[in-house]
């Protein structure tokens, strides 16, 4: 009989989608949090439910065979790259089977077969955007003594605490210039004394540094969340940032009063430079502002969008919608293979991107609709002016589709769906109700996006079963 609070042995034989070991104890499965498969551990079960139990390293009694040093200083505390410690190809073979079992399991295809595995090359240093987050209540490490210096952290949150934050002097999934535009802007704050904002109380300056990198045209915006206006308070971090790099593209302040804790100002001064950055994928170059969508790796982006266009086969003759469209990466890339292309999206400022986007790079066949997709194409009389699509493409936020939607995919009746996801539970349980009104999976891709982290995207390619 297994007890809460206490310690066991467990061998961890695979990695959940989350990115945890699983270990099991005759049929009761346990995630153990830092666990790799290949370790047998010591690890201190600290909850447990009716089907399953959660538990957290210890002590590793036998090394996996995959185990690699972590790269990461932080790796112990930040919480963000959870598999830095398990060989890459490993860490892509996991996110396979995951994607595999997922399917199966809630998707009912018990004979399930995932055609293409895209690893992400490079593997570090791949995101184009961070934000980090300015603290009076930084995270103490175990070794510090009580009495440090502990007033002021600029970098990521501490899992599952939403007020403490661990001071990040390097992280190797962001570009390896962001770190030097952290730590100097973390230096320069402090000795000009400028206060973080507090999450409690509501008082203080500085809430969040976000860095957007171009990653194909090298530019870059530096953008900063204050909570309340005041561009001389700033500038001495302006001044120094210029110094150290001239070639910063674009230097911004969001302004955000709101209590809510989030990077996205009310109104943003331009500090210095031009208020957008360029972002290049294929032959397009977008406009890329402060608080705008856009693929955090641009480089496995554009394989994902490839694999889209190959499942999509589009020809000249096609009609297509692209559903959740964003700020139209998609609908963008696609449109010199079709006749026309409707992007559907409910945020404006993303279609007013999308808009621009389209006139700046000289496409004329894109057409973008302001639409909440949960109810649209059952409850607006607009749908029937528009022409009906050969091929839809979703790309839906991690909850999926609503259930209307899902099932009136089916109902629209385009020769191909290919439907792109960053979460394959609820892309798996929508699959369900796609396959149920006459459509076949005729494909199922995993591009991985984002090295070492829990995350997974993927590609499924449905065909209507009657051709
Ligand atoms: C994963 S993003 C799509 C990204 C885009 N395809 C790209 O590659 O840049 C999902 C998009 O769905 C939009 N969205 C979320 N709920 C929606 C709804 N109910 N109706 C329409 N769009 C929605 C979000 O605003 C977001 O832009």
């Amino acid at each position: 009989m297994l007890k809460k609070g206490t310690e066991l042995e467990l061998k961890i034989e695979s990695l959940a989608y989350g990115a945890r070991g699983v270990a099991r104890v005759d049929d009761f499965v346990i995630f153990v949090d830092g666990g790799i498969p290949g370790q047998t551990v010591n690890a201190f079960l600290y909850k447990k439910r009716k089907g399953f139990g959660e538990a957290r390293v210890v002590e590793v009694l036998k090394q996996s065979s995959d185990y690699v040093v972590p790269r990461c200083e932080h790796f112990d505390f930040c919480g963000g790259c959870r598999a830095q410690h398990l060989e890459y190809a490993e860490q892509v073979n996991q996110k396979r089977q995951q994607v595999e079992n997922i399917f199966r399991r809630m998707a009912g295809i018990k004979d399930i077969k995932i055609d293409t595995v895209v690893p992400s090359d490079p593997y570090f240093h791949y995101r184009n955007k961070m934000e980090f987050t300015f603290s009076n209540r930084r995270w103490l490490l175990p070794d510090e003594p009580e009495n440090v210096e502990k007033d002021f952290a600029l970098g990521l949150h501490i899992p599952k605490r939403f007020d403490k934050i661990l001071d990040i002097n390097e992280c190797h999934i962001q570009q390896t210039l962001g770190n030097g535009i952290l730590n100097l802007v973390r230096a320069v704050a402090k000795e000009n004394n400028l206060k973080p904002y507090d999450v409690r109380t509501h008082i203080g300056f500085l809430r969040h540094l976000v860095l957007r990198f171009g990653v194909n045209t090298n530019q870059v915006m530096v953008n900063f969340v204050t909570s309340y206006e005041n561009t001389d308070f700033l500038q001495p971090i302006v001044d120094a940032l210029l110094e150290k790099y001239p070639k910063i593209t674009s230097i911004i302040n969001n302004v955000n009063t709101r209590k809510g804790d989030t990077a996205h100002g009310e109104y943003e001064i331009i500090l210095h430079g031009t208020p957008t950055i360029e972002e290049k994928m294929g032959e397009l170059t977008f406009e890329v502002s402060a608080n705008s969508f856009f693929q955090t790796n641009s480089i496995q982006g554009e394989k994902l969008y490839e694999i889209a266009l190959e499942g999509a086969d589009i020809t000249k003759d096609d009609i297509v919608y692209d559903l959740y469209c964003g700020t139209g990466t998609i609908t963008l890339y696609i449109a010199k293979y079709a006749k026309e292309v409707h992007g559907f999206e409910v945020i404006v400022s993303a279609l007013e991107d999308a808009a621009r986007n389209a006139v700046s790079n000289g496409i004329g066949n894109t057409f973008f609709h302001k639409a909440n997709l949960d109810t649209f194409f059952t409850q607006t009389g607009l749908v029937k002016k528009l022409p009906k699509p050969d091929v839809v493409i979703v790309d839906p936020p991690r909850a999926g589709m609503h259930e209307k939607m899902a099932r009136h995919l089916a109902k629209i009746g385009a020769k191909r769906i290919v439907y792109i996801s960053c979460n394959p539970a609820t892309q798996a349980r929508d699959t369900r109700i796609i396959l149920d009104r006459g459509y076949t999976l005729t494909k199922l891709a995993v591009v991985d996006m984002f090295p070492h982290t829990a995350h997974v995207e993927t590609v499924a390619v449905f065909t209507k079963s009657s051709e």
